[in-house]
């Protein structure tokens, strides 16, 4: 769609609960100004959803909202959850909303990158030396597994509860995430490691054959299996030695949260969802940072905004074909890290004279909007 001559990339956002508000209207802010320096408009929409919506509506998400997102070329998402709404045994609650976008929407390869900035190698628990040169992505399946088998809840008579879940996987499955996979490998720097347990799970070791098949049938692209235990040890060993992960549902949320620990803080890392259907710009996708809805610093303005700007970086990428303003976007970041501003998260409060500037929320994303319009070079 043009305005004034000008292309108008359509994006859902929802806010959520807890900082969520806080740094999608960041992200917001950054986004414009890239319009500003690009020459793109965006139309914004803001849906309900999470905890906020069961307080309105009494339901995590409306399906309409559902379709409002299918109807844009993106969404940005902020959080969804907190203490308020956190009884896993209630009958509506928050992360249901993520559900029905994910399964909604098909959003089934969840991408999450880890890289770490060399300025912040100090904020993470690891020792520096492990640190050097990690730079991994975590390709997850989102719609598949024991996130959407059937499930048995348990009764409520003590003495005799049983439950049951299971975790369903089809060729066609592991075979697109597969190759959504190994497309990304491709642009990097080639190497695949496929995890499954395929010593205990019969999805595994369909997983592996489907992961060997489609592997022969792609020149140049190193794959390699390997068992998630095993994985999510030498993730802390050796994290410099992986490129591209793929792997099922839920080893992908394990093995992601652990990744994450790798940078520092999870206030820096983005994530994207995609689905295969193609709008008028570029793959449909909902995009948000790995960070959740921080209920404990809501509302101060502390929060660290560079997980959603990050990902709105991402959503540039993929959903709108931009990598000039992906790139751009990054740029920035790394020019608002290297110029010394630090959101609370990423500083050392008893060191007070290593000359970095501590920021709020909108304080990091004014930084990272004056680094874009000075136009630092991509
Ligand atoms: C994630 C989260 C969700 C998941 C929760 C909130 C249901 O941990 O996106 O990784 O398990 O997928
Ligand atoms: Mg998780």
């Amino acid at each position: 769609m043009m305005e004034d001559g000008l292309p108008t990339y359509r994006i859902v956002t929802i806010p959520g609960d807890g900082v969520g508000p806080e740094v999608v209207d960041a992200a917001r802010r950054v986004v414009d100004a890239a319009g500003g320096r690009f020459g793109f408009a965006v139309d914004w929409t803001e849906i309900v959803a999470g905890g906020i919506a069961i307080d309105t509506y009494g339901i995590a998400i409306r399906p309409e909202d559902v379709e409002a997102c299918r109807d844009a070329d993106a969404v940005l998402l902020g959080a969804v959850g907190g203490p308020k709404w956190s009884d896993p045994a209630a009958p509506v609650r928050p992360e249901q909303a993520l559900f029905a976008l994910r399964g909604g929407l098909a959003l089934f390869a969840n991408l999450r990158p880890v890289k770490i900035h060399p300025a912040l190698i100090a904020s993470s628990p690891l020792r520096p030396e492990l640190l050097h040169g990690v730079d991994l992505l975590i390709v997850r399946e989102l719609t598949g597994g024991v996130y959407f088998g059937e499930r048995q809840e348990a009764g409520e008579e003590p003495g005799d509860r049983f439950a049951v879940d299971t975790m369903p996987y089809g060729e066609e499955e592991i075979r697109r995430i597969f190759l959504v996979a190994a497309g990304y490998a491709l642009g990097r720097r080639r190497r695949l490691t496929s995890v499954d347990k395929a010593n205990v799970l019969a999805t595994s070791r369909l997983w592996r054959r489907v992961v060997d098949e489609e592997g022969r049938r792609v020149p140049d692209l190193e794959v390699s299996h390997q068992l998630v235990d095993s994985c999510a040890m030498l993730l802390i060993r050796r994290p410099a030695d992986f490129d591209v992960i793929v792997t099922e549902n839920l080893f992908g949320d394990i093995l992601s949260d652990e990744a994450a620990v790798l940078a520092g803080s999870l206030g820096m890392l983005p994530s994207a969802s995609l689905s295969d259907r193609q709008t008028a710009y570029g793959t449909f996708g909902l995009y948000e940072p790995i960070h959740g809805s921080a209920p404990d610093i809501a509302g101060q303005d502390v929060a660290n905004p560079i997980g959603t700007i990050l990902s709105a970086a991402m959503m540039m990428f993929s959903s709108f074909d931009r990598k000039d303003v992906s790139a751009a976007i990054e740029a920035a970041v790394s020019q608002a890290l290297d110029g010394g501003w630090r959101t609370g998260d990423l500083a050392d409060p008893t060191n007070a004279d290593d000359g970095l500037v501590v920021v709020g929320t909108t304080g990091m994303a004014t930084a990272v909007i004056a680094a874009l319009e000075a136009g630092v070079p991509a």
